[in-house]
């Protein structure tokens, strides 16, 4: 069974999916911390709710960048982490950690990637008059959203959508998603 950190700054849904589906045992894998960098995120009640430890790791309180994923890398790798899953994590991901978990970092990008990355891409896809938008799960690079796609599907912009519509369809797909690429990743490795 494979060991899986959850990098998250916000609500926290996605966490909330993919380790419901760990503990319903529709993924192999334990969720065995989640890294927190946010101490007013909703995904620090839900980790509660769901009994997986939590790891807060304000920037605040380290110099720089390195010292903050060298804090982080520590508890990674005391608690035996396999995988990194970010999920609303708002933070670049550095060298010291790209370094230990290359190729072991995935992410979820509510877009077909590369269209619309960065902040508000559901946002973007509203407003640009796109037919469609969707969702990407891909592997992390030293980039803003790049990196080698695992998985995309495509979202339609109806008509009659409202932003707050558009935007309950896109997490609902990301939540189904990444269960999915999660459940077939801890099978193959
Ligand atoms: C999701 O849309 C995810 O794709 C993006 O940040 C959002 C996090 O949502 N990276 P939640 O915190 O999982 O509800």
């Amino acid at each position: 069974m494979k060991n899986i950190a959850i990098f998250a700054s916000g609500n926290g849904s996605n966490f909330e999916a993919v380790t419901a589906a760990a503990i319903g045992g529709k993924i192999n894998a334990k969720v065995s911390l989640l890294v927190c960098d946010k101490p007013e995120a909703k995904v620090i009640a839900r980790a509660a709710r769901l009994g997986v430890p939590v790891l807060m790791c304000n920037p605040k309180d380290f110099q720089n960048r390195a010292a903050h994923e060298a804090h982080i890398l520590a508890a990674l790798k005391e608690t035996g982490v396999d995988f990194i899953v970010l999920a609303g994590y708002m933070r670049i991901i550095g060298n010291t950690l790209l370094g230990a978990y290359g190729g072991k970092i995935i992410n979820i990008h509510p877009s077909m990637l590369p269209d619309f990355p960065g902040m508000d891409a559901i946002g973007k896809a509203f407003t640009s008059g796109a037919s469609y938008t969707g969702v990407t799960v891909h592997y992390i690079d030293e980039g803003v959203d790049t990196g080698p796609v695992i998985a995309q599907q495509r979202v339609e912009i109806l008509p009659g959508d409202t932003l707050e519509t558009l935007e309950e369809r896109v997490h609902r797909v990301e939540h189904e998603l990444y269960v999915e690429v999660l459940k077939r990743l801890c099978d193959r490795i």
